[in-house]
């Protein structure tokens, strides 16, 4: 789950400048997406999900030999492999992205807080685009229980980190 975990905190790191929609506003008279969903933020993200599913291959056979435990690769092969790290990584921020749409025409204000759905919203993402990406990987990977226990640990991972943002100050919210 690394590599979609870590797209939403760097595009908070890095994330400003122009917004994805372009400042423009839906019907309703709210912004598609909001300024909180940069250009920068989405591909600096993307990148930093790829290059750190990319480090954890470089360290699976130290770590593995290390540890004396057997640690899943991403994939044998440096095609799908890149597949896998991209559909996690982009699937983390569009599912960021989607939500963010649901909430403006919701009327809610950039940063309001959307208690679980805040917190599930990368992880639903990045399932979906793994999925449709490379259904036969995804399956044997990730199993019930480890789609259980993902959904119960990562709101608690999430809100620690985004306390941590608060606090160093690349967040506005702590959630
Ligand atoms: N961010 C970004 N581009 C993205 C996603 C996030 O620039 N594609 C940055 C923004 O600076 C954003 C911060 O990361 O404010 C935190 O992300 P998030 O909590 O998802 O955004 P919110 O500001 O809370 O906006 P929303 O209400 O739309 O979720
Ligand atoms: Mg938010």
């Amino acid at each position: 789950m690394l590599p979609a975990y870590i797209p939403n905190s760097m595009a908070a790191v890095f994330g400003g400048g122009r917004p994805i929609d372009g400042g423009r506003t839906l019907k309703d008279g709210r912004r598609i997406l909001g300024d909180g969903k940069t250009y920068r933020g989405l591909f600096a993200g993307i990148a930093c999900g790829v290059l750190l599913g990319l480090l954890q291959m470089t360290l699976l056979i130290p770590l593995s030999e290390l540890l004396r435990i057997s640690l899943p690769s991403f994939s044998d092969n440096g095609s799908s492999t890149l597949v896998i790290l991209l559909s996690l990584a982009s699937g983390s921020l569009f599912g960021d992205m989607f939500k963010s749409f649901f909430k403006r025409r919701l009327g809610m204000k950039r940063g309001a807080s959307l208690p679980l759905v805040d917190q599930l919203d990368f992880v639903v993402g990045a399932w979906v685009f793994t999925y449709l990406a490379i259904p036969g990987w995804f399956t044997t990977y990730f199993t019930w229980n480890i789609m259980i226990t993902v959904l119960i640990i990562t709101p608690l991972l999430h809100l620690t980190t985004n306390i941590i943002g608060y606090i160093i100050g690349v967040k506005k919210e702590p959630w």
